[in-house]
C-alpha cells in the first residue's frame, strides 16, 4: 500500500475491538525486560512503534518470543540487560527512543540510540538535560539536540526535576532511570501527563507514591513480572469514533479500550461538543481503567480547548480539527505547541491538508481555528508520513463528496496497521 483511495461511506461497522495500547505496550516491553520472572503479555500492541521497542530489548540481550498472539518475555532482573553489539534503531518511534534513554542511562555499559529521518530532526534536549543534569552522561548530534545520542550507561544516585512542559516521555524517561538509583527519586509535572509508568511499576510491585503532581519511588525498586494483558489503544479508538459521530445513522461500540482519565481529554471534549457517548462495562484490568464505547451520530458545536485538556487529548487533536469541521460555531485549540514537534508538524500539516478539501481552518502559533460546518470535498492529500494525519485525513475522506487520495498512507502501520481493514 502507497497512496489509499476513499470515498463517501454510507456505514461502518457497528462494532469492534481495536488493537492494544501503543503507549502501554512500549511500557510493558521495557518493564517485563528488567522484572523478575516470565511475564505472559496478552494484546500486545501491533503497531511497528511496539516491534521497534521489542527489537531493542531483544539486541540488549532479553529472550522475548511470540507464543500464538501472546508475548513471552524472560525478565532476568534489572542488572540483565547487556552491551548491544550495534547501534539500537528506534525507528520513527519517539516513546522508544526517549524511554530508552532513562532505562539505559543507569547501566554499566554503552550505548547508541538513532532513528529515521523524523525522529533524528524531532528534540531530544527535553530528555537529555534532566538525565545529565541528574548525574547521567548522555550526548547528542547539535549540542545534544538531536539524535543520534550517545549513552555512556553508568550509575546514578538520585533523581530530582522538575518538568518544564508536560511530557509524559520524559517523565517516564526518569522514572525508569530512578529504578537504578538508591537515593531520592521525585519528579514534579506541570499538568498531569499520562500515568502508565506509574501504574505499571506500581502493579510490578514497585513502590510508586503518586502525589497531586509529584511522583517519587519509595524503597523497593524491582519490578516482578506480571501477566498482563493491554486494553485497546483509545488513541486508535478516537479514529472509528470520530467517523461514528459524524455519519449519518451510525452507531458503534467498541469493546475492552482504556478509559486512563490521563488519556480521555478527546472523549470529553467531544461530549462538551454534545457527542453521545456512553462508557458501559467500566472495570479495572491490570491497574488500567478499561470499558466499552458506545457512541453514534450527533449533532456538535464549536469548542474552545487549552491548558490542561491539551495533554489528556495530544495526539488527538488533528483528528478533533476534522471532527471541527463538521460542528456549528468556531473552534479554537490553544496552548497545543507540543504539536508541531511531533512525527511531523501536525499543526501546519493537518490546516494545509485540510484546507485543500474545502474546510474554513487557520493555524495560529500553537493551534488551530476552526469555523464549521462546512462540506468537505474529495482531493489528494498528502500524509506528511504521519500515521495520525493519513488517519485523520482518512476519516475526512469517508465523509467529503468524490474521492480523496491519502498519499503514503502505509505510515499507519506505525500505530494501527488494522486501521483500513476494520473501518470499512
Ligand atoms: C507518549 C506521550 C506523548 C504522546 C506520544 C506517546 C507516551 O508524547 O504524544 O504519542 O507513550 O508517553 P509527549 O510525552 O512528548 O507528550
Amino acid at each position: 500500500m502507497a497512496d489509499v483511495f476513499l470515498s463517501k461511506l454510507e456505514q461502518m461497522p457497528g462494532e469492534m475491538t481495536v488493537p492494544g495500547d501503543k503507549s502501554i505496550s512500549h511500557r510493558v516491553a521495557m518493564i517485563g525486560s528488567i522484572a523478575e520472572g516470565v511475564s505472559v503479555i496478552k494484546n500486545f500492541s501491533s503497531a511497528i512503534d511496539c516491534c521497534t521497542t521489542i527489537n531493542c530489548m531483544r539486541k540488549l540481550g532479553v529472550d522475548i518470543r511470540e507464543s500464538g498472539s501472546d508475548f513471552v518475555i524472560q525478565g532476568k532482573g534489572p542488572d540483565s540487560l547487556q552491551e548491544p553489539v550495534d547501534v539500537l534503531d528506534c525507528g520513527n518511534s519517539g516513546t522508544s527512543i526517549r524511554l530508552l534513554c532513562g532505562l539505559l542511562a543507569g547501566q554499566n555499559f554503552p550505548t547508541i540510540l538513532t532513528g529515521d529521518d523524523s525522529l533524528r530532526s524531532r528534540p531530544m534536549a527535553r530528555i537529555m538535560t534532566p538525565l545529565n543534569e541528574n548525574g547521567a552522561d548522555l550526548r547528542g548530534r547539535q549540542n545534544n539536540r538531536f539524535a543520534p545520542i550517545y549513552i555512556n550507561g553508568k550509575r546514578l544516585t538520585a533523581i530530582g526535576y522538575h518538568l518544564p512542559v508536560a511530557s509524559a516521555q520524559v517523565k517516564s524517561a526518569l522514572l525508569l532511570a530512578g529504578l537504578y538509583t538508591n537515593g531520592k527519586v521525585e519528579i514534579v509535572e506541570p499538568i498531569t501527563s499520562r500515568d502508565h509508568t506509574e501504574r505499571l511499576l506500581e502493579f510490578c510491585d514497585v513502590d510508586v507514591l503518586k502525589g497531586k503532581q509529584i511522583i517519587s519511588l519509595g524503597p523497593n525498586r524491582r519490578p516482578k513480572a506480571r501477566n498482563f494483558v493491554v486494553p485497546g489503544d483509545l488513541s486508535s479508538a478516537a479514529f472509528p469514533i470520530a467517523l461514528a459521530l459524524l455519519l449519518k445513522n451510525a452507531k458503534l461500540k467498541i469493546r475492552d479500550v482504556g478509559i486512563n482519565p490521563s488519556r480521555t481529554g478527546f472523549l470529553d471534549v467531544l461530549q462538551t461538543m454534545g457527542a453521545e457517548i456512553q462508557i458501559e462495562n467500566r472495570r479495572l484490568q491490570c491497574n488500567e481503567p478499561i470499558g466499552d464505547i458506545v457512541t453514534g451520530y450527533s449533532k456538535l458545536s464549536g469548542i474552545e480547548v487549552g491548558g490542561k485538556t491539551i495533554p489528556l487529548m495530544i495526539d488527538e487533536l488533528p483528528l478533533l480539527a476534522v471532527v471541527a469541521t463538521q460542528a456549528t460555531g468556531r473552534t479554537v485549540i490553544k496552548d497545543a505547541g507540543e504539536l508541531r514537534v511531533k512525527e511531523s508538524d501536525r499543526i501546519s500539516a493537518i490546516v494545509k491538508e485540510l484546507k485543500k478539501m474545502g474546510a474554513s481552518i487557520e493555524e495560529s502559533s500553537d493551534g488551530f481555528i476552526v469555523e464549521g460546518p462546512t462540506p468537505l470535498h474529495g482531493t489528494s492529500c498528502a500524509s506528511h508520513g504521519d500515521h495520525r494525519i493519513a488517519m485523520a485525513l482518512s476519516v475526512a475522506g469517508w465523509i467529503a463528496d468524490g474521492e480523496t487520495i491519502i498519499g503514503n498512507a502505509e505510515c499507519v502501520d506505525i500505530s494501527f496497521p488494522e486501521f483500513y481493514k476494520l473501518m470499512i
